[in-house]
């Protein structure tokens, strides 16, 4: 993709996590003034605002998101400007069955939020396609971050904590991967699909800033510190990991995005 410096509606620049993963979806999604496009799980308009732009006034974008505080400051945030993008509040994974079929679906860091069953909510998302359409969704995939699991799994490990262990293992083995993505397109019946992997490197110091990173914390931190019933035995484990980052560095993310076609009528 192309960043135009010209654009009234850019991915922000200074964010480290969304921006990088809406510019591997955009490297992907065909877009082309006057279609239509659903964007799901929108949260504060990545990429939902740049897409509008694309598709401009002839064109409808329609960006969802299941928590009303992020869809009320969408709107705060686009006052009167691209009236032809709406924000409204659905659950990507029930959505309303008058919600009729567009040219595009997308979804950046989305397709993780799919679960128990990623395979049913991506079946019916896709019943929202046109015959031709596109759809790409963005995600971290299995192996984001595993320089973090396995020195917390060391330190299980060290101290004889076996049922977390087995827990962290749960959480690993449940992440979705590539090749999950690339079987689901498949058996959906979709058409010149595309499955790809880019690395990105998050930077961290150690110690309290490790533990509350702002990325780190709220989205992969937290689901380690869930395997431990007990929490201080979760800070103290949690700790000693933290000051020994430069034993665990780089951090790694795997920026997978999933592209595919819903084959024409009659193709
Ligand atoms: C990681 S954020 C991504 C937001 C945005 N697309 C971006 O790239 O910054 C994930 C978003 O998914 C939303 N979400 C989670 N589960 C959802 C669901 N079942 N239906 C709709 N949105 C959902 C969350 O509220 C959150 O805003």
């Amino acid at each position: 993709m192309e960043q135009h410096s010209n654009l009234t509606w850019p991915l922000p620049k200074d964010d480290y996590w969304s921006t990088p993963f809406a510019e591997t979806l955009l490297h992907r999604l065909d877009l082309s003034p006057g279609i239509s496009v659903l964007d799901i799980a929108c949260g504060s308009g990545i990429p939902a605002f740049y897409i509008a732009e694309q598709v401009g006034p002839s064109g409808q974008v329609v960006a969802l998101d299941i928590n009303i505080r992020q869809i009320t400051r969408c709107r705060a945030f686009q006052r009167n400007h691209l009236p032809w993008l709406q924000f409204k509040c659905a659950d990507m994974k029930n959505l309303p069955e008058t919600l009729p079929q567009f040219d595009r679906i997308s979804g950046n860091l989305s397709f993780m939020f799919f679960r128990p069953d990623r395979f049913d909510v991506l079946k019916q998302l896709v019943t929202h396609l046109k015959p031709g359409g596109q759809i790409v969704l963005t995600f971290p995939s299995l192996g984001t971050f595993d320089s973090i699991w396995n020195r917390i799994d060391q330190e299980m490990t060290a101290r004889d904590l076996t049922k977390e262990r087995a827990a962290l293992a749960e959480y690993i083995a449940e992440r979705p991967s590539a090749q999950d993505a690339r079987e689901w397109l498949d058996a959906l019946g979709m058409a010149k699909i595309e499955v790809t992997e880019w690395p990105l490197e998050i930077e961290s110091g150690s110690g309290y800033e490790f533990l509350h990173h702002p990325l780190l914390r709220g989205g992969f931190l937290d689901d380690a510190y869930e395997c431990f019933e007990n929490q201080r035995l979760a800070e103290d484990v949690m700790t000693t990991v933290s000051g020994d980052l430069s034993s665990f560095l780089p951090l790694v993310a795997q920026r997978c995005a999933m592209s595919a076609w819903m084959p024409s009528t009659g193709s």
